[in-house]
């Protein structure tokens, strides 16, 4: 039988930053990294794809348990209309029960036989992961996403409507924070890194210290993506 596979569980609100280092940090150690608000955000598309509602709850658990997840490289998973119909079916529950296993068995079983995973989301160290060998909960004010997510749009070449990107935020906080299950907390083990005041690098590296005073920061081979 092979070691259980270590994990690393990063959750925060939107545009904390969670994409980047998630993708780092699994590169450095060589991990598996299993972006979960792309499931989420497929079951949105593949909704409005189909021109139904993303409230429609019944028609989103169908969506969900009928996933496949071998179309996570779409582009326009990215776009803000889907990040928008991903944040409602989020809210779910049948959605959420969905795609749990399947994350729970990329956590369990790395593809690649990678000896862990990075896993980043909302819910990973407290509902999917809650015995995560490294929990990390990144935040920044609002203020400092809204500008960083601009700054993502404009160089995709997006409109930025003034302010609706900051409200658009806010809207998405508000309903992880406060949707019935699985909403966005910080687990009580989880380490803290506020990044306002931070770039990129200098996030990497407080989170590598962190998962370094956990046993297991040095680098490894390569590792799959998803
Ligand atoms: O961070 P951002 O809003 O750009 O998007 P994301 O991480 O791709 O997640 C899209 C949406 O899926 C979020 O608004 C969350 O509501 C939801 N989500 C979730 O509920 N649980 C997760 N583990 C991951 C994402």
């Amino acid at each position: 039988m092979p070691p259980p596979s270590l994990v690393v569980a990063i959750d925060g609100p939107t545009a904390s930053g969670k994409g980047t280092l998630a993708r780092r940090l699994a590169r450095h150690l060589g991990f598996a990294h299993l972006d979960s608000g792309l499931l989420y955000r497929a079951v949105g598309l593949g909704l409005l794809r189909v021109g139904k509602d993303p409230a429609d709850r019944a028609a989103a658990a169908e969506m969900a348990r009928s996933l496949d997840p071998s179309g996570l490289a779409d582009p326009e998973l990215r776009s803000e209309r889907t990040g928008h119909a991903a944040s409602v079916v989020a809210a779910v529950p049948e959605v959420r029960g969905a795609l749990l296993d399947f994350q729970r068995r990329f956590a369990a079983s790395p593809p690649g036989g990678a000896r862990g995973v990075v896993i980043d989301g909302r819910d990973i160290g407290t509902v999917v992961c809650p015995t995560a060998d490294a929990k990390i909960f990144l935040d920044a004010g609002v203020e400092q996403r809204a500008a960083r997510r601009e700054k993502e749009l404009r160089q995709r070449g997006a409109a930025i409507i003034e302010g609706a990107v900051l409200r658009d935020l806010q809207e998405r906080d508000a309903r992880d924070r406060n949707r019935a299950v699985a909403p966005l907390v910080r687990a009580g083990d989880a380490f803290v890194l506020d990044t306002t005041d931070m770039d990129a690098d200098q996030a990497f590296r407080e989170a590598l210290a962190y998962i370094g005073s956990r046993g297991f920061g040095g680098p490894g081979g390569p590792a799959a993506e998803m």
